[in-house]
This record gives C-alpha cells, structure tokens and sequence, in this order.
C-alpha cells in the first residue's frame, strides 16, 4: 500500500469527541519521545503531518488524520513521561484506555518501542493491559538506525522471549527508522492487511 493523501481531522480529549466510526482506524502508542509522530510522518510521507519534537509530551490529544479518504490513522498521546504529574497521568490513562474499549471501529493499534531499551515495565504493563483487555496489537520497534543490525535483533529476540512467556501467541513485530525510512512497506502492507479482512464498518 503506498499513502496518496493525509489529512489532519482533529484533536479531542474523549473519545466521544473523535470523529464519527465510520472507517477502519489504526492508531500509534507508545512512550513519550520513541517516535511516534515521525513514523506516522515516514508512513504517510509527509514531513510536518504530525508534531515531532525532542521534548517527551509534545502529543497531548487524540489525533485523527483522515488516508486516502479510506482510513483513519491515530497519533495517540505518549505514556511514561516522568514530568507528568499523577493527575495528568491518570487522566491520560483514562481518556487512552476509555478510547482503545470503546472505539468500534478500530482494528488494531501499534505499540511503538524504543529498540535500545529492555523490556520496559511502562510499556510490558501497557502491553499485558491490551492482551487481558482482547485490545489486537503490533509492536513496532522504533529507531533502528541508532544502533547495528545485530543489536536490533537480539532487542527482537529478548521481546519477543518475554511476550511468548505471557501468551501463547505473539503478534506481529516491526523494525523501523523513521530516519532512513525503514520498515515502510511492512508496517503498510500490514495495515492494507487488517482493513482487508475486517468486518464492513458503518457509523
Ligand atoms: P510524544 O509526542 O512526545 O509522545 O513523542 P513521539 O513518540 O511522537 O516522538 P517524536 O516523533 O516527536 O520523536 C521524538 C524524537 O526522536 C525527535 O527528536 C525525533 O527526531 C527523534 N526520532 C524519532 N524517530 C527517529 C528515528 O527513527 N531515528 C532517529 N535517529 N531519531 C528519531
Ligand atoms: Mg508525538
């Protein structure tokens, strides 16, 4: 799948703000500053789409950009930002996890990880939150120009390790650099697959 056209939609706080559930969605979480926002600007190949910044938190809302005027993909707010106090942070947790139960229409959502880091307990909390919840997940491991080849995959491995050791199955895994562009297609041609074998999705 290549992306012809990205809009942005809007910004809300509540899931009940989001645009209506009309189209299939996919959205993009994980810690603050892992890259989010650049990989949705290297997936849609548009340089300024969504707001990237070196400073963790720059995404505060549910952002909704409108593909191809087919899909909706989502930038959702990072978590583990220790500037965040414990009100901010439960109110993140509550508008996050509010819209991942409630939002019908979408099919899956990608935990983006930092692929230099062990498994964190931010995000395996996260991550064991959206399997005893039935939420479908991808992980996508950000960053992979930072360091080699070699230390990519065994990052992969040692996920990959701790998630068999949770569930019996283990989604699918990417690796990407938003720099050099890597990892596109496959994280593409895996979204075109989830729109492909969903149900029709009407408001
Ligand atoms: P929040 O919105 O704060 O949650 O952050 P985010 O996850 O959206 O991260 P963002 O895309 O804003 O990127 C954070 C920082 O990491 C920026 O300085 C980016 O330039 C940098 N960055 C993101 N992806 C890559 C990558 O693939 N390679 C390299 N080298 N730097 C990256
Ligand atoms: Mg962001």
């Amino acid at each position: 799948m290549t992306i012809k056209n990205a809009q942005f939609i809007t910004s809300s706080s509540h899931h009940t703000q989001c645009p209506a559930p009309d189209k299939p969605e996919i959205a993009f979480i994980g810690r603050s500053n892992v890259g989010k926002s650049s990989l949705i600007n290297m997936l849609t190949g548009r340089k300024k789409l969504a707001k990237v910044s070196s400073k963790p938190g720059k995404t505060q809302l549910i952002n909704h950009f409108l593909i191809d005027n087919q899909w909706y993909l989502v930038d959702l707010p990072g978590y583990g930002w220790a500037k965040v106090s414990k009100s901010d942070r439960s109110k993140w947790g509550e508008m996050i996890h509010d819209y991942l139960l409630e939002r019908k229409n979408l099919l899956t959502i990608f935990v983006l990880i930092d692929s230099r880091l062990p498994p964190q307990p931010v995000d395996t909390e996260f991550i064991e939150w959206l399997g005893e919840n039935g939420v479908p997940f991808a992980l996508v491991f950000t960053k992979a120009d930072k360091q080699s080849h070699n230390k990519n995959q065994s990052s992969i491995a040692r996920y990959r390790k701790y998630l068999k050791n949770q569930w019996e199955v283990v989604g699918p895994i990417f690796l990407t650099s938003s720099a050099a562009g890597d990892g596109k297609e496959d994280v593409l041609n895996y979204i075109a697959h989830c729109i492909d074998i969903s149900p029709e999705i009407s408001s």
